[in-house]
């Protein structure tokens, strides 16, 4: 249960503790910032309102937990890995009973995301011991005028202080994306997780806790953006910054000092169905792809480009599997839970009026009751409506008809997001060429975009983000190349 048992340890009275320094604390600021279950529409936690001198003082222990931390053998830095890991299996149930209230996410979904964590941060110690054991080594005679004089052997050492700021949508496995390859890699971590979503990343920490990390190389500070946002992210002890959200990543780019930014800031997914589409598997794709967790992921499928002649026969399929979707609350496991807040659900339903004054057809009638939307497949959208171009972040997936294939590749490349695309078609080679012709992070062949599995590359291009993550890429990004330069008296080999 939550904040029970075992967790009893991160609650003080109503109040969540924040972690600093080895210990489960309550702020100085005697304040607290309430977390709104998504069905009740209650309050149903409260997490510590931080303040900067708090964070002052987690900056100032990562620090110095960094500096032994690096030199702890990477063998001994993995095998605590994967005791977290398996701790943070073991209390699945908790954690997960964490997300359906605070972030309504379907009960059977919630227990996945805790499972995929565990596998997540597992790999992520065996990769990291694989590839962080490796380095490189060159000799100088290979550039012109050198003769063999020069052997530089490289290899990766860590940044220093990695700051993770996850999304709500996986306040638990958007974090360990950050936390693993961070920890692996030699390098300290500060953890401000969504407000929405902050207990359940206090119960994933204290997972951490329990597996006997050193003080002070893990902390997580709650609180208000307004009050410790801007000054985590411009805070001079960070030395990297990854971070999964919206336009709010744009901002801390530009306000970031030069440090390494991983950032991945949504996207506005195309399907691309051409004639001879298998359409019942993209019928298929297209509502997991769109609805999964009512449409709140990155990856969702947000707009639908099919061919006119197959457009009918498409949307009827998509029609009939929408309506066996079913509707209700999270811990019910419904496929359509609430949308995590009051003002998203007053934001999509902006999306659906103004595609109704401008007349698209309703494939569905719409229907909300508080933060509830019933899940709509909005037809015949067209440029000049708002849903063409921008993301929901709800169960509402519009489509539009296109007569050419270089028609729906102009749609998807004029967005300004760039995450991923998908395109259904039994010819492999036109979807090489569309493929190719996308300008995203990554396309699906014949399958709804998805992140995972978890060690594939994944980036986005244009307002989606910068660099890469998954594991391997993420380790990479949170390491730098460090070369020691043997200078010989004279070439190698003229001895003999
Ligand atoms: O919401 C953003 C996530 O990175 C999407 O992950 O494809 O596993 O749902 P997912």
């Amino acid at each position: 249960m939550a904040g029970k048992g075992v967790f009893e340890e991160i609650i003080d009275g109503d109040v969540y503790k924040y972690y600093a320094d080895g210990e489960w604390k309550k702020s100085a600021s005697g304040k607290s910032v309430p977390i709104i279950n998504p069905t009740t529409r209650k309050t149903q936690y409260k997490v510590q309102a931080c303040t900067q001198e708090e964070v002052n003082k987690v900056m100032e222990a990562a620090k110095a937990a960094q500096k032994s931390w690096a030199r702890t053998p990477l063998w001994k830095r993995a095998e605590l890995l994967h005791k977290a890991a398996a701790i943070l299996k073991d209390h699945r149930a908790s954690i997960a009973e964490c997300l359906v209230k605070e972030i309504a996410k379907p009960a059977k979904d919630a227990v996945t995301e805790v499972v995929r964590s565990g596998d997540l941060v597992s790999y992520t110690a065996e990769e990291g011991v694989r590839i962080l054991g490796e380095g490189k080594f060159l000799v100088s005679d290979s550039f012109p005028g050198n003769e063999r004089t020069k052997y530089c052997l490289s290899s990766k050492i860590p940044l220093g202080v990695v700051l993770a700021i996850p999304p709500f949508n996986y306040p638990v496995n958007l974090a360990v994306s950050k936390i693993a390859p961070a920890l692996i890699a030699g390098n300290s971590l500060v953890l401000k997780p969504p407000t929405q979503g902050a207990v359940s990343a206090l119960h994933m920490i204290y997972c951490f806790h329990l597996a006997g990390f050193p003080k002070g190389l893990i902390s997580c500070v709650t609180g208000k953006g307004s009050e410790i946002g801007d000054f985590l992210t411009m805070h001079p002890g960070v030395n990297c910054i990854s971070f999964t959200g919206g336009d709010t990543g744009i901002a801390i780019s530009k306000k970031a000092g030069m440090i390494p930014l991983q950032m991945e800031l949504g996207g506005k997914d195309a399907c691309i169905v051409l004639e001879d589409a298998d359409l019942d598997l993209t019928a298929a794709n297209i509502v997991k792809g769109g609805f999964s967790y009512s449409g709140q992921r990155c990856t969702a499928v947000k707009v639908v480009l099919v061919m006119e002649s197959v457009a009918d026969a498409l949307v009827d399929k998509v029609k009939a599997k929408v309506a066996k979707l079913t509707v209700g609350s999270p811990e019910e496991d419904c496929d359509i839970t609430p949308v995590v807040t009051e003002s998203s659900a007053n934001f999509i339903e902006g999306l659906v009026m103004d595609a109704k004054e401008k007349g698209a057809t309703f494939c569905q009638e719409y229907r909300r009751e508080g933060n509830l939307i019933w899940p709509l497949l909005l037809d015949h959208v067209r440029p000049d409506m708002r849903i063409a171009w921008e993301e929901p972040f709800g169960p509402v997936l519009p489509v539009m008809r296109i007569n050419s294939v270089e028609e729906g590749i102009h749609h998807c490349n004029a967005s300004n997001f760039g995450l991923q695309g998908c395109v259904f078609t039994r010819d492999i080679n036109k979807a090489l060429m569309i493929s190719d012709a996308m300008e995203t992070g990554t396309v699906q062949i014949n399958s709804a975009p998805a992140r995972g599995p978890d060690h594939f590359p994944f980036q986005g291009l244009k307002d989606s983000g910068i660099g890469s993550q998954g594991i391997t890429n993420s380790i990479n990004m949170m390491t730098k190349i460090k070369s020691t330069v043997i200078n010989l008296p004279s070439p190698s080999y003229t001895m003999g």
